[in-house]
């Protein structure tokens, strides 16, 4: 292959093939830079050569696939850039299998081409040694994955992709059903019900490399269409699941990326994490954690804050090591701008300015009131405080989200540090903002801490679940949970959420029938795929590491999907489009 010729293999005779990156012609010299997935290597036509051979080298352009052959020499002027620049291929002999138009996208790594054309001509791309670095990384993930699995007594099964829909949360894909008109199939937003099934049929270890579907709104790190790494085991608590992932993890960081992960994994319970990062997915490479401030402000003047104070909510706030001259009052303005979208109302600053304290609300506060709070986070001098109040959520999600923005533009977030950790001890329920009915926070099968099922009835909000999410650098890379096996308490968690029979019936009564002939005890987890390379390659999009993704409009621009149908096919489905 083009890519791994070196000085070693000087005076052999070689064949290659693939894509002309770069043709030149000196006068007496043609210099071809022939690429394939593996690299680039200078082919070299002189005139020794019939002069045929010559004029057709000369033809060559961009993007045309040839095959030569030739010898390796070891060249003159070497090129450091090159992996193969010590060397050049004389070519005797030349084929060309197809000529290309020029273009419309550069192949070149470092080409920034818009995405969406990336992604229209995304054969081009691929081409890109990059990209195709990527897919083979990612090919190793998936071998490695399977190969662990495997050592570790799993068995990959299949599981159907027309299905009925899975309560994972989001919306689902349907698909129309032609021999029962007016009847649908939903593609599997997990494999999560049939997983189960597999435990009480007697897999007790289960594993996949499989495809999700979720129709909902897309970020850099999600897509309609991904795939997750997904497990189930049987007799099993949070120990044994977490134990089995850490050797996974640890063997995938040291095989491919020669790191060393130190296990066990430190776990954060879900109530912590949110108490000091804000988020249940803390990237913790720095810090600037939550402080409270309730009770410091709780008599001051400032009616923002008691008013939050009163209606339940609270004040809370980070502090920025060296931020103050980082961040002008304009910035600050900005980040003030951002927060809004996570409900902040506002965003109050204070400057640490020696043994002053210079704020947005110094009306407000006396240079006393304002020391108590930078005592709170122990600010020095050349710090800046952000405050946020309101409902815990706003406050939480605002702040977990500057912590995070600041970090990126001090340039803290290192991409060649891996914090890995487990979240635990999750809440089983969740207020749905809408109704304001308690939903289950990771889904409905998943088991209540045994200690608190006693309060299911009386303080169903103060329940934890037996859940778990293995973050890494600020990013869910997966999740999963211990599973309800007994009938009782499965009927009583519908009960709670406010399902009827008949609707449980209705969603997962095939699994509830299932659990009626014996269920083994069984928890398991489930990674995303692409997360997961496009952390470990630290690509800023799970874009860099799919073939074919699609855009942020969930179109795929390849094959124009999606598109519409012939009435005819419509007509046979017993489905009519409303325009
Ligand atoms: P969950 O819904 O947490 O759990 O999904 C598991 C992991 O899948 C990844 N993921 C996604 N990746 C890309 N695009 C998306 N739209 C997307 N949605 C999710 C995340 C996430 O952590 N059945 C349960 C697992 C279990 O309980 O065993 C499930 O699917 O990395």
């Amino acid at each position: 292959m083009c890519g791994c010729l070196d000085i070693k293999d000087a005076g052999q005779r070689v064949i290659l093939n693939g894509w002309v990156a770069k043709r030149r012609n000196l006068g007496g010299l043609i210099f071809v830079d022939l690429r394939d997935k593996t690299g680039i290597v200078q082919v070299t036509f002189d005139d020794k050569i019939p002069e045929e051979l010559f004029k057709k080298a000369d033809s060559l352009r961009s993007e045309y696939v040839i095959g030569i052959k030739g010898e390796v020499r070891e060249r003159t002027a070497k090129n450091a850039n090159l992996s193969t620049g010590e060397i050049e291929v004389f070519a005797d002999d030349l084929v060309i299998y197809s000529q290309a138009d020029t273009p419309p996208i550069y192949v070149k790594d470092d080409d920034n081409v818009d995405d969406n054309l990336r992604l229209k001509y995304r054969y081009l791309d691929l081409r890109k040694l990059k990209m195709q670095r990527n897919l083979t990384f990612r090919h190793r993930v998936t071998k490695l994955a399977r190969d662990y699995f495997d050592q570790q007594g799993f068995t990959e099964v299949e599981t159907p992709m027309l299905i009925k829909s899975t309560p994972e949360g989001a919306r689902d894909y349907i698909v129309p059903s032609r021999v029962y008109p007016g009847s649908f199939y939903a593609l599997p937003q997990s494999p999560q019900l049939f997983k189960q099934l597999l435990m009480v049929g007697g897999t007790d270890r289960y594993m996949q490399i499989v495809k999700c579907f979720r129709d909902e709104d897309l970020r850099a790190d999600r897509q309609p269409e991904f795939t997750q790494i997904d497990l189930e085991m049987s007799f099993v608590d949070t120990d044994d699941v977490i134990n089995v992932q850490e050797g996974f993890l640890k063997k995938l960081f040291k095989e491919l990326l020669d790191v060393d992960i130190s296990t066990p994994l430190p776990r954060i319970t879900w109530h912590e994490a949110m108490e000091r990062y804000g988020s249940d997915k803390p990237d913790t490479r720095f810090g600037f954690e939550l402080k409270k401030l309730d009770d410091v402000v709780s008599g001051c003047d400032f009616k923002v804050f008691t008013d939050a104070l009163n209606a339940g909510g609270t004040v809370r706030g980070i502090c920025i090591d060296g931020g103050s001259s980082f961040f002008s009052r304009k910035d600050i303005d900005k980040l003030t701008e951002a927060v809004r979208s996570y409900g902040a109302k506002g965003l109050v600053w204070i400057r640490v300015n020696g043994q002053e304290y210079n704020s947005s609300v110094n009306k407000f506060f006396s240079q006393k009131q304002l020391s108590d709070i930078a005592e709170v986070f122990s600010a020095k001098d050349g710090d800046l405080i952000l405050i946020v109040s309101d409902k815990s959520k706003v406050v939480f999600d605002s702040l977990g989200f500057l912590r995070r923005e600041i970090a990126g533009r001090m340039g803290l977030l290192d991409d060649k540090q891996y914090n890995l950790l487990w979240v635990v001890d999750f809440p089983l329920f969740e207020k749905d903002d809408e109704t304001g009915k308690l939903k289950a926070m990771h889904h409905p099968f998943t088991s209540p801490k045994a200690e608190q099922i006693n309060l299911l009835d009386s303080d169903p909000e103060k329940v934890n679940a037996d859940a778990y999410d293995i973050v890494l650098n600020g990013v869910e890379l997966g999740g999963g949970s211990i599973r309800i096996h007994d009938r009782d308490l499965q009927a009583k968690m519908f009960e709670v959420l406010g399902l009827t029979p008949e609707e449980c019936e209705e969603k997962f009564g095939f699994l509830i029938e299932a659990f009626k002939y014996g269920a083994p005890p069984h928890g398991g987890l489930a990674y995303g795929l692409d997360r997961l390379v496009m952390l470990l390659l630290g690509e800023p999009s799970i874009r860099e590491v799919m073939a074919f993704p699609k855009n942020q409009n969930a179109q795929c621009l390849v094959s124009d999907a999606p598109a519409p149908v012939d009435d005819e096919q419509l007509t046979e489905l017993g489905v009519r489009v409303d325009k």
